[in-house]
C-alpha cells in the first residue's frame, strides 16, 4: 500500500503529537518507514534524529516491515521469571531471525512486547492476534510448524 502522511495536517505542528503521529502510521501501514520518519520531522519541523530516537525509545515502534505472522515474545516481569529469555532464543534459532527483524521470506517477524495479561501462564507470546502461554521448547516447536504448514496450505491469516 503506497504511504500517504496527508492526515498529519489533522494533528497539528506542536512536537507533543510525535508519539500520536508515529502510532497512528505504524497502525495505518504496520511500521514506520524512512519516508514517514521523513514526512514526521518535515510536519514538525524537527530533526530526523529526534524521530529516529523516539521510535529507539518505544520498542514497540517497528521499522521493518511486520511478517505474515508476527509473533512477539513478552518480557513482562513474570514471564522473564519463567524463562521468555528462552523462548525467544528457541524461536530465534528456528526462524533464523532476532527481534525487531523480518524473515527474507516475509513469512515471519519477531519482537519483544510487554505484559500480554497472561501473567498466570507465562512464559506467553502473541502471534499476530492469537496469545499462546505456558510455553516451552516443544511448545514452540509445535506452534511454529503449524504456522508453517497454514502458510503450505495457504490457510493462515
Ligand atoms: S508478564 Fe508476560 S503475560 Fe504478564
Amino acid at each position: 500500500m503506497a504511504e500517504s502522511f496527508d492526515f498529519l495536517t489533522r494533528i497539528g505542528r506542536d512536537p507533543a503529537g510525535l508519539i500520536q503521529a508515529l502510532r497512528t502510521i505504524q497502525d495505518l501501514y504496520g511500521m514506520v518507514s524512512d519516508a514517514a520518519v521523513t514526512a514526521v520531522a518535515a510536519h514538525f519541523g524537527i530533526p530526523r534524529a529526534e524521530v529516529e530516537a523516539a521510535l529507539a525509545f518505544y520498542p514497540s515502534f517497528r521499522r521493518t516491515r511486520p511478517g505474515r505472522f508476527r509473533i512477539a515474545v513478552c518480557r513482562g516481569a513474570a514471564c522473564r521469571r519463567k524463562n521468555s529469555d528462552a523462548v525467544m532464543q528457541w524461536i530465534s534459532e528456528s526462524i533464523g531471525i532476532g527481534p525487531g527483524e523480518t524473515g527474507r521470506d516475509g513469512l515471519f517477524s519477531l519482537e519483544w512486547t510487554g505484559c500480554l495479561g497472561c501473567c498466570a501462564a507465562a512464559p506467553a507470546m502473541k502471534v499476530n492476534d492469537r496469545i499462546w502461554e505456558r510455553l516451552d521448547r516443544d511448545a514452540v516447536r509445535s506452534i511454529l510448524r503449524r504456522y508453517r504448514d497454514e502458510e503450505q496450505s495457504g490457510s493462515g491469516k
